[in-house]
């Protein structure tokens, strides 16, 4: 199996991911998306986007900025409630997050605890607990850390305004605008809410790569339904989630449920799907919550607005109740790549391959003119490339023997690789000297190796199907 290692080595190599403001040194738990990061990031987007809403006829689109009237986040009971437990290190200040050291040494520290009681479990278990950095046992008390960013948007005096913040989930807006979203257009309950945006959290120990960031996206679906009537609604969620997750290609054996014991504070029940990430093991990639009436009616009580709904059949007025999905782009991006890498052969075949799902791949396919210093073949290749640029994300490259271009492309997952020879040219000295062949190209499979020749005019077509196969 992929090390964790292999993969950042790939990310970095390959363009997929940087380290944010890396050239002052790098941010922790900031990451930015590079060329082919970004492609792979939008083919995800694009997937789930299709999954939620595109092929559904009672879930709507919605993308919410970023910045909320701060009343939001002490209705949604994040400037209350939303901390994690910290205590440092006496001997080199190192912050640690004491409910996972505690749980590194199999002892579980409840979500809805106060101050007071974390100390006092954590001081029942403090000789067992070693600092992460230099080992010692010696730590501060424990602080309950709000992780909520903030931001000094409108502050222009310094005084008197009311701290702005930064999303610390993406789904708020989702419920800000229920109202909006039930007034323009011709939802009815049961009905659901979907957007992708962006969350930052105040992590004390950013860790393990994409997985743990402070700013990083959400893609979230909120359900609405009828008080009670959520059983087969989050059956049916449940279900759906997990087979997202293999039409992803991602290996079955990969992932598996954890229902949640220790609940927080907006949820009556929650489910996390979880994938086995490389060195680390199974962690959350997706969360999926009962959320009942909480955040509808907090939002009512702060804001003032009315925000029950009223059945258009019945008249019946109800707060509905909320059933959320919410899925870390950067986590899934990570199972996605992790379940991809494959090193195959030895000696002069060694390669590494990313056998993602072809709709993923950031580059659908490339074109190469067999040698670089025949200018026919590379006018031909280019003519073939221009024309499928126009239908896929498309590159051409002819730098380097075949064998080495096939292998960058290998590393970057791309599924098909095409190739201009002299029998594309009708070249009577070309490998097989066969006129049937001009005008015809060789299409390589990334996973076989296995070529076919196919027409340059059914070119487009013969993609075309292989990736919506
Ligand atoms: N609205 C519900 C919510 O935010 P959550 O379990 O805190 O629930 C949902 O977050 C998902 O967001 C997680 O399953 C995870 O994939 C992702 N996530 C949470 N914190 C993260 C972090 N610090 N870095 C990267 N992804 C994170």
């Amino acid at each position: 199996m992929v090390t964790m290692e292999q993969l950042i080595s790939l990310a970095k190599r390959r363009g997929f991911i940087f380290q944010g403001s890396e050239i002052y040194g790098g941010m922790a738990g900031i990451y930015d998306f590079g060329p082919y990061g970004v492609e792979l990031l939008n083919n995800i987007k694009k997937s789930w986007w299709k999954e939620n809403i595109q092929s559904r006829d009672n879930y709507v689109g919605l993308d919410s900025a970023i910045f909320k009237d701060p009343r939001v986040w002490e209705a949604s009971g994040h400037v209350g409630g939303f901390s994690d437990p910290l205590a440092e290190c006496k001997n080199c200040n190192t912050r640690i997050r004491v409910d996972k050291e505690l749980a590194r040494v199999g002892v579980t520290a409840d979500e809805k605890m106060t101050e007071v009681q974390l100390n006092e479990l954590f001081d029942a278990h403090r000789k067992e607990i070693k600092c992460p950095q230099c080992g010692k046992t010696e730590f501060s008390s424990v602080k309950a850390f709000n992780l909520l960013v903030k931001s000094n948007l409108g502050d222009f005096t310094n005084e008197g305004n009311a701290t702005v913040y930064l999303p610390g989930e993406a789904c708020q807006g989702i419920y800000l605008n229920f109202k909006n979203v039930v007034d323009t257009t011709r939802m009815k309950i049961p009905f659901g809410i979907a957007q992708i945006g962006k969350a930052f959290r105040n992590e004390i120990s950013p860790r393990n790569f994409l997985f743990r960031t402070r700013e990083f996206e959400q893609a979230d679906t909120q359900f609405f339904v009828k008080p009670n009537e959520n059983k087969e609604a989050y059956d049916r969620i449940k279900n759906e989630r997990w087979n997202w997750y293999i039409s992803l290609g991602i290996k079955e054996e990969n992932l598996r449920w954890k229902q949640h014991d220790n609940l927080v504070f907006y949820a009556k029940d929650a489910w996390d799907i979880e994938y086995n990430f490389p060195t680390y093991g199974f962690d959350e990639v997706e969360g999926i919550h009962d959320r009942t009436d909480y955040d509808l009616t907090q939002h009512m009580k702060h804001s003032g607005t009315d925000l029950k709904y009223t059945d258009p059949f019945t008249v019946e007025k109800y707060i509905p109740w909320i059933l959320e999905t919410s899925m870390g782009l950067g986590r899934v991006f990570l199972a996605v790549l992790s379940d991809a890498y494959v090193e195959e052969g030895g000696g002069d075949t060694a390669r590494t391959v990313l056998k993602l799902a072809p709709h993923l791949a950031p580059i659908t396919c490339a074109v190469f003119p067999l040698l670089k210093n025949k200018p026919e073949l590379v006018e031909k290749a280019e003519s073939v490339y221009k024309q499928l640029r126009k239908h896929f994300r498309c590159e051409f490259d002819d730098n380097g023997n075949i064998g080495k271009r096939y292998r960058r492309q290998d590393e970057i997952g791309t599924p098909w690789c095409i190739v201009i020879d002299f029998d594309t040219l009708g070249d009577p000295s070309a490998q097989t000297g066969n006129p049937d062949l001009l005008d015809t190209v060789t299409v390589r499979d990334r996973d076989t190796g296995m070529q076919e020749r196919v027409k340059i005019s059914e070119l487009e077509q013969c993609i075309a199907s292989k990736l919506n196969k």
